[in-house]
């Protein structure tokens, strides 16, 4: 039995996340927990939400409430969305608790009293209007690299650079909107990047498991240049600046900037675990105490991958302690919205309370797996959705299910039939499914999304190319001892087909599972005959409710109006 951890990007506090921040981190990590769970790994899954930084503020003022309380109620909104999509985490925590300031002010302790962090004077914008510093945020303006118009002042939302707010053009407040600015000096901490440059290059280099989106963006800043970053903000939302836990002459009131805590929740979010559970958070962190049997494995969208192929891990071995880092980061694309980006500040997509309003979990999960954005930028259509759930969904798996357990209810009071002896159909079906598993495993195993939900998909067909050459409804006219055994064959495939695609689809394996008096989802071993007699002759079996029904035009209709999708050709 392995040891996995499993870690999902933290989703920021600001507001309701859409399908592209589900797509590209919290439902294939959730995927990859279920199927390691299923495989009998001990699996520690985290998230949380991240909650400071100008994001927050900035959304708790649009709320016009105080910002702790605006965290408080979008943590509970987002934990409950999260249980709603079935995500499976062991703990979703919040990068504003008392574990995660105690750590980042630890970490930022040791790094300076080891040389890589240093107070200097920094050059920021000073707005007259608003009369305060603007960072990150707080300031929008023209992009240095690209001439987006509205980049931020800490990275590029339109070529994904990041930035100094000084290098923007044409600089203005995001809260007045005016341009009366000024630089004026400030004290900060910076993170001597430059200084673990080497360092950093030789333990990228050993992360010969990382996928190659992951790897390429790792290189790319590598081979920029890494540049010293300022981790401290005059802002007053956010974990306290200390120093040795006393307050810091000179920097009274400031806060750590938001992605330097951030990632640290990794580490504090499996102690709130352990706190809130008594588990021991240490075998999972701490090398000397048993972390280096652990495989980690990072999920997140390509924007987040130099904060955790640069930043921190320069956080992690800058501090010379028996730290985990990351072993697999399975970096995504973006997933569009009919070829424009997803927005939250746009209200563009469709968000994820929406999302379980008009369709279950399950279809989402279906979809943003087979479509995953994975080696590419994908587009979510509506067009694809009524393809995924009425072709692969309905007519594939939920067709195959319902045909048989109806049919062995008509025909065989639905028992599951005795008698009989497999034939050369069976042995068939046995090699086929085999193959088709250790194909489906291995593309779990590598993370592959879409490549997954085609084995699955495959190993699905085999079912309904199964019944159609087996015939079960002209063998019980003439052979009913052979009825018989396509019967209780196919009913052990509905059992098979539930523990496979549980990982993707957990409510409907469920279902499915239940409908023939299954209950473990382990993942299936290599002996397919061990494994399609799970189901003995003489257990009661019964069809489930519709498994999955299909789209209609007419919903189509309404959800394209509602969401304000662009008209599709008939
Ligand atoms: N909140 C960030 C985002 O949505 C992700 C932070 S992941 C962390 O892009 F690990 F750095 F916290
Ligand atoms: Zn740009």
């Amino acid at each position: 039995m392995a040891r996995i951890l499993i870690t999902s990007a933290l989703p920021y506090i600001n507001g309701i996340k859409h399908l592209g921040n589900l797509a590209g981190s919290m439902a294939p990590a959730d995927v990859q927990a279920r199927f390691q769970r299923a495989r009998g790994n001990e699996v520690l899954f985290l998230c949380a939400t991240d909650e400071h930084g100008t994001p927050a503020e900035l959304a708790a003022q649009a709320a016009g409430m105080e910002v702790r309380a605006y965290c408080d109620a979008m943590h509970e909104a987002q934990k409950a969305l999260a249980a709603g999509f079935g995500l499976s985490f062991d703990w979703f925590g919040r990068t504003s608790s008392p574990q995660n300031a105690a750590l980042t002010q630890h970490f930022a302790d040791v790094l300076e009293d080891r040389g890589f962090i240093e107070e200097r004077v920094d050059r920021q914008l000073y707005s007259l209007d608003d009369q305060r510093f603007l960072p990150d945020r707080y300031v929008e303006g023209t992009c240095p690299i690209c001439g987006y118009g509205q980049a931020r002042g800490d990275q590029c939302d339109n070529c994904g650079s990041l930035l100094d707010p000084l290098e923007l053009k044409d600089p203005y407040s995001v809260i007045s909107k005016s341009r009366n600015l000024e630089v004026r000096e400030t004290r900060h901490l910076y993170l001597r990047q430059t200084g673990l440059e080497s360092d950093l290059r030789a333990w990228v280099d050993a992360r010969t498991d990382w996928p190659a989106l992951a790897r390429s963006i790792a290189y790319k800043h590598l081979d920029d240049g890494l540049i010293d970053r300022g981790i401290t903000r005059d802002l007053s939302w956010g974990v306290p600046v200390l120093r040795h836990g006393r307050p810091r002459p000179g920097m009274e009131g400031k806060v750590f900037y938001v992605w330097f805590d951030a990632p640290i929740e990794y580490i504090a979010a499996a102690q709130e675990w352990a706190d809130a559970t008594g588990g021991d958070w240490t075998r999972w962190w701490r090398l000397d105490q048993g972390a280096q049997d652990v495989r980690y494995i990072e999920f997140m969208g390509k924007d987040n991958v130099a904060f955790h192929s640069v930043s921190f891990p320069a956080t992690l071995l800058g501090s010379g302690e028996p730290w985990k880092t990351v072993d697999t980061l399975k970096a995504f694309n973006w997933l569009n919205w009919y070829g424009q980006p997803f927005s939250t500040s746009h209200q563009r997509g469709i968000f994820m309370d929406a999302a379980l309003e008009i369709l279950p979990a399950d279809i989402w999960r279906w979809c943003l797996t087979a479509y995953a954005p994975e080696h590419s930028d994908s587009s979510f259509t509506f067009d694809q959705l009524v393809a995924a759930v009425n072709r692969d969904l309905a007519d594939v798996l939920g067709n195959f299910v319902n045909r048989i357990l109806r049919f062995c209810e008509s025909r065989f009071e639905g028992v599951a039939p005795e008698g009989g002896e497999e034939g050369p159909l069976e042995a068939q079906l046995k090699a086929d499914l085999a193959a088709g598993l250790a194909e489906l495993t291995a593309q779990f195993e590598a993370m592959e999304s879409r490549k997954s939900a085609q084995a699955l998909r495959a190993l699905w067909s085999l079912g309904n190319v199964y019944l159609q050459e087996a015939a079960p409804w002209t063998a019980i006219k003439t052979d009913p001892v052979r009825a018989a055994v396509i019967v209780r064959t196919a009913i052990n495939l509905v059992a098979l087909y539930a523990r496979i695609s549980a990982p993707i689809l957990p409510y409907s394996a469920a279902a499915m599972a239940e409908a023939v008096g299954e209950s473990r989802l382990d993942w299936p071993g290599d002996d397919l005959a061990a494994e399609l007699a799970r189901v003995p002759a003489g257990r009661p079996v019964r069809s489930p409710p519709l498994l999955f029904a299909k789209i209609e035009p007419e919903q189509v209709a309404i959800w394209s109006q509602r969401f304000g999708a662009p008209v599709e050709a008939a």
